[in-house]
């Protein structure tokens, strides 16, 4: 597909009208000198930075007093070249590869071991992933040197049309229209019975993670916007 990119000259008229370059500034009503221009865009850049600065040192202050009440969790094992005597699995966190890594002692081959991780991600990291969504894996078999990829995302109800949010853009994203058929538990069960070791049940699969809900667990807040705070929660609260 190629794009084309069209630039209007609205742009270069606007420009023109506050003042920013152009000969023939001086003729327009609404000219400003440059230095004013200048003054006034330092002060508003300053005030900019003074304000993310406040806002970041506000969400690390938040961040540390909260961490006092935190549960403690396991370490991480250490292999300063990656290298483990029995299974290694590297999921979000720390409960989430243990469970990965427990599946692989059991016997368990990758695919069982990263469904395993993948439910209790789905309680760990529910704003980004869970049973009510959609899935897909890609799996490469070293032997074969073959890669199978598995589409497991929610799909349209059946009596969706393609128009349906004609008159209504919000209902796409808000309210029970926005509702697609959750795809996630169709495919790990596929991945399961399709490419699964056959040494582990189902049932070991989805235990550990019902083991942590029953005890409860670090559920991460992250506070609205969210792309302001990505990778550091702004307040960590124990459910259970
Ligand atoms: C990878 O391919 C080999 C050879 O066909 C097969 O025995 C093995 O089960 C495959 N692994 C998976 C995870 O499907």
């Amino acid at each position: 597909m190629i794009y084309k990119l069209f630039y209007s000259n609205e742009n270069s008229r606007s420009k023109k009208r506050f003042g920013f370059g152009g000969d023939d500034d001086e003729d327009s009503p609404f000219a400003l000198n440059k230095p004013v221009i200048w003054i006034v865009g330092l002060a508003v850049l300053s005030f900019a930075l003074f304000i993310t600065s406040i806002t970041f040192i506000a969400l690390y202050a938040r961040q540390k007093t909260d961490s006092s009440s935190q549960p403690k969790w396991p370490d991480a094992s250490f292999s300063p070249y990656g290298r483990y005597a029995k299974a290694g699995v590297a999921a979000d966190n720390i409960y989430c590869s243990e469970i990965g890594r427990n599946i692989l002692l059991q016997g368990g081959n990758a695919i069982d071991a990263a469904i395993a991780a993948l439910f209790c991600i789905g309680v760990h990291d529910c704003h980004s992933a869970g049973l009510g969504g959609g899935h897909y894996m890609t799996i490469y078999n070293a032997t074969t040197k073959e890669c199978i990829a598995i589409d497991a995302r929610q799909t349209a109800p059946l009596a969706a049309t393609r128009d349906m949010y004609k008159n209504d853009p919000d209902g796409s994203t808000l309210g029970w229209r926005a509702v697609s058929v959750p795809g996630e538990i169709h495919g790990y069960w596929t991945e399961f019975t399709n490419f699964g070791s056959g040494k582990v049940s189902w049932a070991q699969l989805v235990q550990p993670t019902i083991d942590i809900l029953v005890k409860g667990y670090l559920m991460l807040t992250l506070i609205p916007p969210y792309h302001l705070t990505p990778l550091r929660p702004t307040s960590i609260k124990f459910i259970g």
